[in-house]
């Protein structure tokens, strides 16, 4: 019987089109299905759509159509994406789906029946009118509703809840003790956050809305959004339904695969939830950062819809090709971290990895094969003293390889098939085949140097071939490879291809990319779908996309005592020349008065700020912009949609008077 490997991504919300954020998990999971695949596993990748909850109902009424019918055209929005993106998904799931439903209603059952879930009432604060529940974090800054932002009362429902605190020292165990959450060091920010202060009771039903899974025995009642979604990676197996018979053979889980944001979810509540039903956990919980979007001040932003950052990947694929796409998302995000998106970092990756670094390997290989023996290598050849240290580095890539995948590091993976193809690169420098060339009692050390490259690239292409999975056939067709010689068992010898193999001329694999073109054309694109999310978004949509920027490292009191902030007054104000963003500033600032150069150009005219009191960061070291010397900074805050808005003080206020 063959090995079993399951893996899963989160189940997507199909509220609006899938973006390269949501790409990520998907290709990384793909990836690492691929490759057990290849190692000879019995693999189940499994994907899909968490359609319930009241979102998808609002929406679906502001659209004038049926829940149903609104998520239906997402989510076949994002099976297209996946196929274009070559996802090879074993199993969709839709929460929608009949067997899951079914399946939900007796995991949420048997857990009340095992005394886990119980009746009891819940209280927060409630808007009447939007007829929703609040917490008091969630309430707008004047303590109203943040929807319609009319006042709230205390009020209370009645509500199933689920017992989490029997299982907080198994849960705490898992996460320190074991290698359940990757990478670890999030462990104990999750203990101290929410297992230390005391497991709560979490609310797992709901009466407020319809569209969800009704509670079998209560029907008033719909569970919760997260216990209908995290049950996916069970029902899916055919757990409590008979629709699939799997769970016996996938159950656990390798690796689930999620984003931070989500990580509370998979690493709590799950877990619970498992250990309530007395079923095995899964093996690892994978958490990445996001992909953020590097914006023109060079700040990283959650993608949103609201801000028109999101970079659409049938775009990107259109222009750069699906797995130059599918590299750059890999090779960037180290696990744990976000990764900045931005088209320069991307168009430089796509030419010095894959257009100089391993395109170059292989379009020099084969040509000089074509050009020095008509295509096909003679079987004569003379090995030289050099050849082991490149055979070596091609010969240890795939254990290397095999690790990184295990501990879903592929960022790490890649890097190391890149070592690999630096050294081949290395390699033709060292030797430099066209001069053996010119020499005809060269050509066996010719043949063998050849010989070798082939090689190195039948390793790297075949290792590469989870990740880019379109274009390493093509890589093979080029080399004279055939399927045997592509298998992982082939990947760990050096040797394999025919002594007197035939190269095939071919397309270039990855052209270069004229940069500062491309990058003028990206940049037009992004600033349309800025101005267009701009004008398309209604202003609940806009709320609810904001995602303020990451709060930073805590600071003790002395750290935020070192910034020195005071009142100042705008005297005069100009634009600094040769500059689009640069305002200069003359201010008084109850010290005899200084000049400040201020990065606001795009949002302010000078008399706007003319006249006005500002806030101002008075001890920070003088710096020059453009030339111009700035004797400190104003406080400005981000907006929604990238800009940024000066904080105005109580206009009273003398100048001078420190802020603290
Ligand atoms: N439906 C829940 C998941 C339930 S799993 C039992 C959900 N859906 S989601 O569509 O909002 O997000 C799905 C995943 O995509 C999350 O892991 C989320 O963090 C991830 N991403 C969304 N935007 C992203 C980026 N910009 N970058 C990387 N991942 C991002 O949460």
């Amino acid at each position: 019987m063959s090995k079993t490997f399951y893996i899963t991504t989160p189940i997507y919300y199909p509220s609006g089109n899938p973006h390269i954020g949501h790409c990520y998990t998907t290709v990384a999971c793909d990836s690492i299905a691929r490759y057990k695949r290849m190692q000879g596993y019995d693999v189940m990748f499994l994907t899909g759509t968490d359609e319930h909850g009241q979102k998808i109902e609002e929406k679906a009424k502001e659209k004038g159509v049926t829940p149903k019918e609104y998520v239906d055209e997402i989510v076949a929005t994002f099976k297209k994406l996946w196929s274009y993106m070559n996802i090879s998904y074993d199993r969709y799931i839709r929460t929608t789906d009949d067997y899951h439903v079914e399946s939900v209603q007796k995991i949420f059952k048997d857990l009340y029946d095992r005394g886990y879930i119980y009746k009891g009432k819940y209280t927060g604060k409630y808007c009447t009118p939007c007829e929703s529940f609040w917490t008091e974090s969630q309430l707008d800054e004047n303590g109203c509703c943040p929807e319609c932002h009319r006042p709230v009362i205390e009020a209370s429902e009645e509500a199933y809840f689920f017992k989490m605190s029997p299982f907080a020292d198994r849960i705490e165990k898992l996460l320190l003790e074991t290698d359940y959450l990757r990478p670890k060091y999030r462990a104990q920010e999750l203990v101290n956050n929410f297992i230390k202060p005391g497991l709560e009771d979490l609310c797992v039903s709901r009466t407020s809305f319809t569209w969800g899974v009704p509670v079998s025995f209560d029907e008033k009642h719909v569970v919760y959004v997260w216990i209908d979604a995290l049950s996916n990676y069970i029902t899916a197996l055919g757990y409590d339904n008979s629709a699939y018979s799997d769970y016996g053979k996938y159950w656990p889980a390798d690796v689930h695969m999620v984003a931070k944001d989500i990580m509370r979810f998979h690493a709590i509540i799950w877990p619970a939830m498992l250990m309530a039903l007395e079923q095995p956990l899964p093996k690892h919980l994978a958490v990445h950062g996001w992909i953020t979007f590097l914006n023109k001040q060079g700040e990283a932003q959650k993608m949103s819809k609201s801000l028109g950052n999101v970079v659409d990947p049938f775009m990107l694929g259109e222009r750069y090709g699906v797995d130059t796409i599918r590299y750059h998302i890999l090779r960037e995000m180290a696990l744990g971290a976000d990764s900045a998106f931005s088209n320069e970092i991307m168009i430089n990756r796509i030419n010095s990895d894959l257009a100089n670094g391993f395109g170059n390997l292989v379009s020099r290989t084969v040509a000089m094969a074509d050009k020095y023996f008509g295509g096909t290598l003679p079987a004569d050849r003379e090995e030289g003293e050099i050849d082991k240290s490149l055979i070596d580095v091609v010969l240890a890539a795939r254990e290397k390889v095999d690790l990184c995948i295990d501990e879903t590091r592929l960022k790490n993976a890649l890097e190391e098939i890149f070592v690999v193809v630096d050294r081949a690169n290395k390699y033709i420098d060292e030797t430099e085949p066209w001069k053996l060339g010119k020499n005809e009692a060269d050509k066996p050390r010719l043949a063998a140097v050849l010989y070798n490259l082939l090689e190195a690239i039948r390793v790297i292409s075949t290792l590469l071939s989870p990740f880019m999975p379109a274009t390493m056939p093509k890589v093979w067709e080029q080399i004279g490879a055939s399927e045997a010689d592509v298998t992982y068992e082939a990947a760990g010898k050096f040797g394999v291809l025919p002594k007197d193999v035939t190269v095939h001329k071919g397309a270039i694999l990855f052209p270069r990319i004229d940069i500062d073109k491309e990058i003028e054309e990206l940049n037009a694109i992004i600033e349309k779908n800025m101005a267009d999310a701009k004008s398309h978004l209604s202003d609940s949509e806009k709320g609810e996309e904001f995602a303020p920027a990451e709060l930073a490292a805590e600071i003790g009191i002395e750290g935020f005592a070192k910034a020195d902030l005071r009142v100042a007054l705008v005297k005069e104000c100009e634009k600094v020349k040769k500059s689009k963003k640069l305002l200069c500033l003359q201010l008084d600032d109850g010290f005899g008065g200084r000049q400040v150069v201020s990065g606001i150009a795009e949002w302010y005219k000078p008399e706007d700020l003319i006249g006005r009191k500002i806030i101002i960061v008075a001890n920070l070291k003088p710096a020059k912009l453009c030339g111009v010397e700035s004797q400190g900074m104003i406080l400005a805050a981000d907006t929604p949609d990238g800009g940024a808005a000066v904080v105005f003080p109580d206009q009273s206020l003398p100048c001078g008077s420190k802020i603290r």
